[in-house]
């Protein structure tokens, strides 16, 4: 009747932005991502029939924002006529900040749900599930180098290499912890229906994946940056090609930057990713993570940076 599930959040190296399917949340790309092994979100779902309604507390606060996603998803994994749920997220970093909270929330929120109703359900069927709530969320359900494929009718998740296989390091500067202002979800909307580079972006997918994949077999962290790095920008640039644009950066997220691009010109091996969100999201090898964090934590408006291993899918931790 109760469990709880820990997921971490994910950072694509190869972006999913734009859906092909609104109803089924069905991305119209496919993407690669690594899995953080220190920030975490841990969820509990406990069925309660004596609840009127699903109740969500997020950090031991009442949250009713987000209880409407909660709900559905819970819907998807055990059907409308289930009883009341409370869900109680706990999470060790800033939420709905483009540090792909959703992610680790829905990731856990899935395999949390499914044992608390007594359900076995295969893993890439609950990355399907978890997809449907966040797209990113599929991908939380593996750990290491993630590869979602976006299939004609559905996603599949599989793992291109463990953490073990290639213990890179990823540090975040955090810039502004605030909530976005648009959500990644209208955005690619907005993107879809006005940029005029969206087609282009698509077109575009299958060579940006198929050489990260390349970079990632040969462990090749400079292949795999300038192909990150690509993909990124380009998405970004479709976001500022949108009407309304979207900026989610601000100076800080550019100085953090010109900042891995200078430390790049040193020989430093190091590149940077932004989401839908102003922090910059940097990956280098173990080796070099002094380095990197000294010359971010150095940056003018970095306020703080996390740091993480690569780490682990979602998995139950009480039932
Ligand atoms: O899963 P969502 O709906 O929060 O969208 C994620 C979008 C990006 O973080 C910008 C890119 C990605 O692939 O994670």
């Amino acid at each position: 009747m109760r469990a709880s599930a820990i997921a971490q959040p994910n950072i694509a190296v190869i972006k999913y932005w734009g859906k092909r399917d609104l109803a089924r949340n069905l991305p119209a790309v496919g993407s690669i991502s690594v899995t953080l092994s220190t920030l975490y979100t841990e969820m509990q779902v406990e069925i309660d029939t004596a609840l009127a309604g699903d109740v969500l507390l997020v950090n031991a606060e009442e949250n009713r924002s987000m209880l409407a996603r909660v709900s559905d998803c819970v819907d998807i994994i055990a059907g409308i006529d289930r009883p009341a749920v409370r869900v109680s997220s706990k999470s060790n970093f800033p939420i709905a900040a483009g540090i792909a909270s959703s992610a680790s929330a829905f990731a856990a929120l899935v395999v949390a749900a499914a044992a608390a109703f007594g359900l076995s359900i295969p893993r890439n069927r609950l990355a399907q599930l978890a997809g449907r709530a966040s797209g990113s969320a599929a991908r939380s359900m593996l750990g290491g180098f993630v590869e979602l494929e976006n299939d004609t009718d559905n996603i599949r998740v599989g793992s291109l290499l463990s953490a073990a296989d290639w213990p890179l390091e990823i540090l975040i500067a955090i810039t502004a912890p605030g909530p976005k202002p648009v959500s990644s979800g209208d955005a690619m909307e907005i993107s879809r229906r006005t940029s005029p580079f969206y087609d282009l972006w698509i077109e575009q997918q299958a060579a940006d994946l198929a050489e990260a994949r390349a970079a990632i077999r040969q462990r090749d962290l400079q292949r795999l940056g300038a192909i990150a790095e690509h993909n990124c920008l380009k998405m970004h640039s479709v976001m500022w090609g949108s009407r309304p644009p979207m900026i989610y950066w601000n100076s800080a997220t550019i100085a953090c930057m010109q900042t891995i691009r200078e430390l790049q010109a040193r020989g430093v091996a190091v590149f940077f990713t932004i989401d839908a969100g102003p922090q910059l999201k940097a990956i280098c090898a173990a080796a070099d993570v002094m380095t990197v964090r000294t010359a971010l934590l150095a940056t003018d408006g970095v306020l703080e940076l996390m740091q993480s291993g690569i780490g682990e899918g979602a998995r139950l931790v009480s039932a």
